[in-house]
């Protein structure tokens, strides 16, 4: 393809979101990666954060979490460009480690998995012995590695619900664990980690049946309830969609709450004259590039810093220099590939 051909494709869907200077430089720097892509045998995936220029561009697949990690298992493609962030990429190698997984910026991390350690898991698991460990697929590989099964944002409740276990350890997102809790009607407590005896051991009741962590998306824990009631006060025929990483209190005051692929799927199919995003600000803009009739309100203070790193030029010279390559020790990715594995059979 060559760089008129990409101009015109993402004209025809970019015109009103990225200016015509902009465009004709990134149709540039696209054209060149979707050739190089074809020469290296790659597939790209795109994570529904990515700012739309490259969102609709050179991505074979877009997505969430959960959609891009099933698509990372399929791939027949020796190299997996993971447009997406770290916890992301090292999913796609622990499904599919045959293949070359790169990252096209090194730093592309993500607070939630910065959260939480492997050692933490482990003395939670010491303190609260047989009981099963959730984690959310926004976590590195060795924390995985110490879990029973993943979840992401889109099977997190029907996760915890399969175990059928009295108490559910579930990691690392508080607000996450506290709309499962809810979802789920499970009380939720959040131990610290000082020693003591183990309650399962001591025969006490147990009137807790999550235990949480405290890690906290930096993007989404920054949405308010004063957020929407001022939105509310302005519009009030506005229908709010909240990512499950906020506040249970944003949650209840939202509309609808769920993965970054059904908020795009309950845009697409509800009649509203309005809606407002609490998510990600470049998936609104992404929306709106599909969805031209819709009227997508902004309220956009934050844009994620990791997903934000990812660029078209990065993205050209992963593929140039092959880089960032993901790897991952071989004892921990089969341990991480069992809880991974464990999430997709669930669905
Ligand atoms: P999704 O699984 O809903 O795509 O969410 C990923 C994420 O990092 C949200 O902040
Ligand atoms: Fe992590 Fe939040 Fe960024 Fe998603 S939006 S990658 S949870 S920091």
């Amino acid at each position: 393809m060559n760089a008129q051909e990409m101009y015109e494709k993402m004209k025809a869907r970019l015109d009103k979101v990225v200016p015509d200077v902009e465009l004709r430089i990134k149709a540039e720097l696209a054209a060149q990666i979707v050739n190089l892509k074809q020469e290296k045998n790659a597939v790209i995936l795109g994570h529904n954060y990515m700012e739309p220029a490259l969102f609709y561009s050179i991505p074979d697949f877009t997505g969430d979490s959960l959609d891009l990690s099933r698509k990372a298992a399929q791939t027949d493609k020796d190299v997996i460009v993971f447009c997406g962030v770290r916890f992301m990429a090292e999913t796609a190698k622990i499904l599919n480690p045959s293949k070359t997984v790169l990252l096209p910026a090194e730093k592309a991390g993500c607070s939630l998995a910065a959260s939480i350690t492997a050692d933490d898991v482990r003395a939670l698991k010491a303190k609260f012995p047989g009981v099963p460990v959730v984690s959310y697929v926004n976590t590195y590989a060795d924390v995985k590695a110490e879990s029973d099964v993943c979840c992401t944002s889109s099977n997190a409740a029907a996760v915890v619900e399969s175990l059928h276990a009295e108490t559910v350890i579930f990691l690392p997102d508080e607000y996450l664990a506290k709309n499962v809790a809810r979802e789920t009607g499970k009380h939720i407590i959040f131990p610290a980690l000082t020693p003591s005896p183990s309650p399962a051991g001591s025969g006490e009741q147990l009137e807790y049946q999550l235990i949480g962590w405290r890690g906290r998306c930096e993007v989404h824990e920054k949405f308010t309830v004063k957020d929407i009631e001022a939105v509310r006060a302005q519009f009030p025929d506005v229908v709010i969609l909240s990512h499950p990483e906020c506040s249970p209190e944003v949650v209840a005051a939202s509309d609808f709450s769920g993965s970054t692929n059904a908020m795009i799927r309950y845009v697409q199919q509800t009649k509203a004259p309005h809606f407002l995003l609490l998510t990600e600000c470049a998936m609104g803009d992404n929306i709106a590039a599909a969805n031209p009739e819709k009227d997508m309100l902004r309220l956009c203070m934050v844009r994620c810093p990791h997903m934000n790193t990812i660029t078209l030029e990065d993205t050209l010279n992963a593929l140039k220099l092959n880089r960032y390559v993901i790897e991952i020790p071989e004892e921990i990715r089969l341990k991480a590939y069992r809880a991974v594995e464990r999430m997709i059979q669930i669905g």
